[in-house]
């Protein structure tokens, strides 16, 4: 049944140092058992007799501090993580991306897990609600919300049922569904809460809704009309919105954070000419490739470069001019020559290298192996990249230099 989360004000600076005081033990390296044993004298003393939140659950959050700072950095010193909400909670930059773009009078996140995202609704639109399922969850987002100095009315329950849904007043409904972490294809009906029952649920109050997707799913495996965005986070692919109805800008569209730059479906096209390694190697940020728009990017680019790798994970093109885009790292081709651990360690050892990273796809077990074969005897200054063209007959190592 759902309910409102009761104020929890004074709890919070309990917790608070009920968190600091587990995360020093943790830090000095003292076991679980012993912890959880000090925490509970520590918590009479404070007179801290949580409802939601054991002794267990407090270690939990302390020890997920320690882990959120990857993704938070300095912030994950004051938030509020179990195990799963941390996994699934949005990084700030995107959370505050998205919030923008959905910037509102009033917004429901109807999946709001421990609040991630919820505290950039919270400071970006006039009203927030956040509706959640589990109950421990739902309080973790409350007191994420206070952390961060920010308000939202949090629900607990299930968004799907009537009960819910009936108290739900809001210009946007936004979802992000829970995804099983081992799923080999990523389907649409196995997130919950399902997108399809959100539409089903929430179209009768608002027509603008919006979710946060599987990232892998590509644009034609996505039933639900709207804009899909993918979104890039550090070179790298961390999320898929779909913006439904009014919402939608274009079919498909790529964001890079922190940057900004956006390439859409819209731009016009250059589609990649036929191989060939020229002056400058452009790594393109997988993201594009997910979302289907390299020759967008190209269009946007005025970029008339080949495919010189393509192995499902990379994609590297060539051309004579730099590119200038958040979606590409260029490099200059220093040399190129057969895949071949002694030609290439004389090669690099011309260039007067010391040190090089590998560009190309390796088992992590082997990774070591093979650097330390290619880097034996360098004693240069220089570091270069390897990138590996291998298709058909051919197999050949090209060794750049990054320019940023
Ligand atoms: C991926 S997490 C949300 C993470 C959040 N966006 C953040 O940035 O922290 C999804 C959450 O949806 C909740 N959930 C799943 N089904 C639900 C339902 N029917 N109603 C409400 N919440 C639900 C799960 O408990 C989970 O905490």
């Amino acid at each position: 049944m759902g309910h409102s989360v009761e104020s929890i004000e004074k709890e919070y600076l309990k917790i608070q140092k009920a968190v600091e005081f587990s995360l020093k033990r943790i830090r000095r390296g003292y076991g679980k058992e012993r912890i959880l044993r000090d925490l509970r004298r520590f918590n009479k003393k404070l007179r801290l007799k949580n409802p939601i939140l054991n002794e267990e659950d407090i270690f939990e959050i302390a020890r997920n501090r320690i882990k959120a700072r990857e993704k938070f950095g300095k912030l994950a010193a004051r938030l509020f993580f179990d195990e799963d909400g941390l996994r699934y909670s949005t990084p700030p930059s995107v959370a505050e991306y998205r919030a923008k773009r959905l910037k509102t009078n009033s917004i429901a996140d109807v999946s709001c897990g421990s609040g991630a995202q919820l505290i950039y609704f919270a400071r970006e639109s006039e009203k927030a609600i956040g509706v959640e399922l589990d109950k421990k969850r739902a309080y973790l987002a409350k007191l994420n919300l206070m952390a961060m100095g920010e308000d939202a009315e949090i629900i607990v329950g299930d968004a799907l049922s009537d009960e819910i849904a009936r108290q739900i007043d809001a210009e946007i409904v936004f979802s992000d569904p829970s995804r099983p972490p081992q799923e080999k294809v990523r389907t649409l009906e196995n997130l919950e809460p399902p997108p399809e029952k959100v539409i089903e649920r929430y179209s009768k109050i608002t027509s603008k809704i919006a979710f946060e997707l599987p990232p892998q799913l590509p644009p034609e495996r996505i039933p639900i009309e709207g804009e899909k965005e993918y979104t890039s986070l550090n070179f790298r692919l961390n999320r898929l919105a779909l913006y439904c109805n009014e919402l939608a800008e274009c079919e498909v569209s790529a964001i890079s954070i922190p940057s900004m730059e956006r390439v859409t479906n819209e731009t016009e096209e250059i589609q990649p000419e036929p191989n060939g390694i020229k002056d400058f190697l452009h790594e393109v940020d997988f993201t594009v490739i997910k979302a289907g728009l390299l020759p967008n990017l190209l269009g946007k680019l005025d970029l008339h470069a080949s495919i010189v790798i393509d192995d499902g994970k990379r994609v590297v093109l060539s051309s004579n001019t730099r590119s200038s885009s958040s979606f590409v790292r260029d490099y200059r081709v220093e040399e190129i020559c057969s895949f071949n651990f002694s030609e290439i360690n004389d090669k690099l050892k011309k260039l007067g290298a010391g040190k090089i990273t590998l560009r190309f796809s390796l088992p992590p077990s082997e990774y070591w192996n093979v650097r330390n074969k290619l880097e034996s005897g360098l004693d240069g200054k220089e570091w270069f990249y390897l990138f590996r063209k291998c298709d058909g007959e051919e197999d050949k190592a090209i060794i750049a230099t990054p320019l940023d």
